[in-house]
């Protein structure tokens, strides 16, 4: 299994899905599992029931998803912060597309979707997991000023 990991708008879908087309597997997107299961969307289920139940419910999915059929999957910014999560990544291939706070800014400027963009201490929230991302990861690439794929040639190259 390939994982990507890494901040809000680093571009894990966007090169996920290319990996996944260029590897003829099937792409998955452990948000979408989530929303699946739950019947609702990630910002109704933040609203309704708060993050830590929203963490409850992904790291269930994420758990599932990589225990499932081989795949390229996309975790959710925040998925890493479980141990639980850290342990069942260890017997896959963890990528972390390493985004800079700025980058990230800019990326998901007006998004209203993501819940977490809007909590105070954004900038500490990205330094604190860009520390659990390059721990876990076995492979971390660079995506500030480069095309998707050109980034998923090196996951590639690199894997
Ligand atoms: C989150 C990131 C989101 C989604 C949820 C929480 C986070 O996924 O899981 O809004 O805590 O960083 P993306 O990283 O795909 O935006």
């Amino acid at each position: 299994m390939i994982v990507l990991v890494g901040f809000m708008g680093a571009g894990k879908t966007t090169v996920g899905r290319l990996l996944a087309d260029r590897l003829g597997l099937p792409f998955v997107d452990t948000d979408l599992v989530i929303e699946d299961r739950e019947r609702r969307t990630v910002p109704d289920i933040f609203a309704a029931d708060g993050e830590q139940a929203f963490r409850d419910v992904e790291q269930a999915v994420v758990a599932d998803v990589v225990a499932g059929p081989e795949a390229v999957v996309s975790l959710g910014g925040g998925a890493c912060g479980r141990a639980a999560t850290r342990e069942v990544l260890r017997a896959h291939t963890v990528v972390h597309l390493d985004v800079s706070f700025e980058q990230a800014k800019a990326r998901t400027a007006g998004d209203t979707y993501r819940p977490m963009l809007h909590r105070p201490g954004l900038a500490e929230l990205h330094a604190s997991r860009r520390v659990v991302f390059e721990d876990i990861a076995d492979l971390s690439v660079r995506t500030d000023g480069r095309r998707a794929e050109t980034i998923a040639l090196e996951v590639l190259d690199r894997v």
